[in-house]
């Protein structure tokens, strides 16, 4: 039996149990897009089994929680989340699953040991592919399971899906980190860098254009790695359609039928080789918004940071693009504080903002994380300082976008309809290539289409529009 046919097995096994039974499922998302793509895989394999889903945990008679840890303030959520299901728990045996990047840091397992013992089911991000089976066993007797692998775990293919959208598909093209930037906990708690084969992403996304999606977006720590540490270490991979790197991937999806926007994140600047630029520039479904995230503006900070860019490097890769590829914007991920940043270093980060012109700018206040070299460096920021630089960068980053959002008033966006607006049923809601909200009168027919769009008002977090006739 191969490795696939063993966990559908599982499930089917689990399946059986619960039918008729009516069960429900609630899950629990934080962190960044990968996240969410592990949890629409748990719940392909949830409902699978005969739960459905439902937004009420008092409701539901299995409880996932999938976590982050980049930031501290992921932590406090988990733990006030388990304390609201503590009572679930002990009213009628809800059974409690905690998965994800947190699972994968020994201090807090732990620590959930200690302060929240009642959960069933603990699992880490080698192990996704096992939850039909730790959840039979549970099922069976209720002994509680940890089921976390230190070892970068294998990455099966062919498992259900349940995804969240039907207009946009996020697609893993790698997983793991290698790079160890300084203040992050990625690699420790997602393991090595290792790529997906060509054949299995291309056939995923040929899939979802047959189902009538038809945004991509392909995710990874590094993207424009893609495939560097298979060729680096010999690791024999098949080369499919001619794809061979990230530009070549990028160059094969633009071909695929029904497919009408691919975008990605993230990028490393120090990666960003020509050949990536050209396909950007050359594949016309590939959305010209680049996320390229900056972290410091200073070239002392980024070597302490482990980024391995100057920012001379990172301001001119900017200007290369914007030479190359017409109508590029970017945008970018920032943080403040990291330990030693001096008001010097920190106006630096400021002078990149000021000179790119990001169309979205997601800030950060440093936070330290246990077991990365950040977090033993003797000059860590005190809280204050570390408000008011990011208080300053918001000021700045938001009359930037301001500025933006003024520059798109008259113009003409091909806006991709991705739904009903949340906030009124008879708008519509969609983006730009560059990634802008916009919402506009129209009907449900439109949902999945691109649109012409003239942009009519401007708000700082969205724009109006009316469709072009
Ligand atoms: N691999 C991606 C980002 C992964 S984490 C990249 O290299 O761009 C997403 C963002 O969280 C990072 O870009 C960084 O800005 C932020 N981040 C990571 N660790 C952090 C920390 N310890 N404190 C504050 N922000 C952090
Ligand atoms: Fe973290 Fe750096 Fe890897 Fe991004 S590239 S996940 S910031 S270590
Ligand atoms: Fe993502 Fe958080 Fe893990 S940012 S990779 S879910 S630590």
């Amino acid at each position: 039996m191969t490795k696939i046919e063993a966990k559908l097995e599982d499930i089917e096994k689990v399946a059986k149990i619960n039918i008729g039974k009516n069960l429900k499922y609630y899950i629990l998302t934080m962190g960044c897009q990968l996240n969410e793509n592990d949890s629409e895989k748990l719940c392909g394999m949830i409902e699978k089994m005969n739960y459905t889903k439902t937004e009420n945990l008092n409701d539901a008679d299995l409880i996932v929680f999938n976590t982050c840890c980049v930031r501290e303030n992921a932590e406090d959520r988990l733990f006030g989340k388990l304390g609201e299901v503590k009572k679930y728990k002990e009213e009628k045996g809800t059974i409690i699953a905690i998965g994800g990047c947190m699972m994968q840091e020994k201090h807090i397992v732990e620590k959930l040991k200690e302060s929240y013992p009642f959960f069933d089911i603990v699992f880490g991000t080698h192990t996704l592919h096992k939850f039909p089976t730790d959840l039979y066993k549970i099922i069976n007797n209720r002994k509680r399971i940890e089921d976390i692998l230190d070892i970068d775990g294998e990455v099966i293919e062919g498992l259900p899906i349940s995804r969240e959208d039907n207009v946009k598909a996020s697609v893993t093209i790698m997983n793991g980190c290698n790079n160890f930037c300084s203040y992050c906990i990625v690699p420790y708690v997602r393991g090595r860098e290792r790529s997906r084969m060509p054949k299995d992403i291309l056939t995923e996304i040929k899939n979802l254009a047959k189902m009538g999606y038809k945004e991509i977006t392909l995710l990874g720590q590094n993207v424009n790695s893609y495939l560097r540490v298979e060729k680096e270490k010999n690791i024999e991979f098949e080369e499919y359609e001619g794809v061979n790197s990230f530009a070549t991937l990028l160059q094969a999806i633009n071909k695929i039928d029904g497919i009408e926007r691919i975008r990605f994140i993230s990028p490393h600047p120090k990666d960003f080789t020509d050949d990536v630029i050209e396909a950007i520039c050359n594949c016309q479904k590939v959305c010209k918004l680049v996320h390229l995230p900056l972290q410091s503006g200073s070239t002392n900070v980024l070597k302490q940071m482990n980024r391995k860019y100057t920012k001379e490097q990172y301001l001119s890769l900017v200007k290369k693009m914007k030479a190359k590829i017409p109508n590029v914007t970017f945008s970018t991920d920032i943080i403040v504080g990291f330990p030693g940043e001096t008001e010097e270093d920190f106006e630096d980060t400021l002078d990149v903002v000021r000179k790119v012109g990001f169309e979205q700018v997601y800030m950060f206040i440093y936070s330290r994380r246990v077991g990365t070299p950040g977090d033993k460096m003797e000059n860590q920021i005190p809280e204050e300082i570390k408000h008011e630089r990011f208080d300053r960068l918001k000021q700045l980053v938001e009359s930037q976008i301001e500025a933006r959002n003024k520059e798109y008033l008259g113009t003409i966006q091909k806006v991709l309809i991705e739904g009903k607006s949340k906030n009124n049923d008879n708008m519509l809601t969609g983006r730009t290539d560059s990634n802008k909200v916009v919402v506009l009168e129209g009907t449900e027919s439109l949902i999945g289409k691109i649109v012409l769009v003239k942009i009519t008002s401007e708000h700082m977090w969205y724009l109006k529009g009316k469709e072009e006739s």
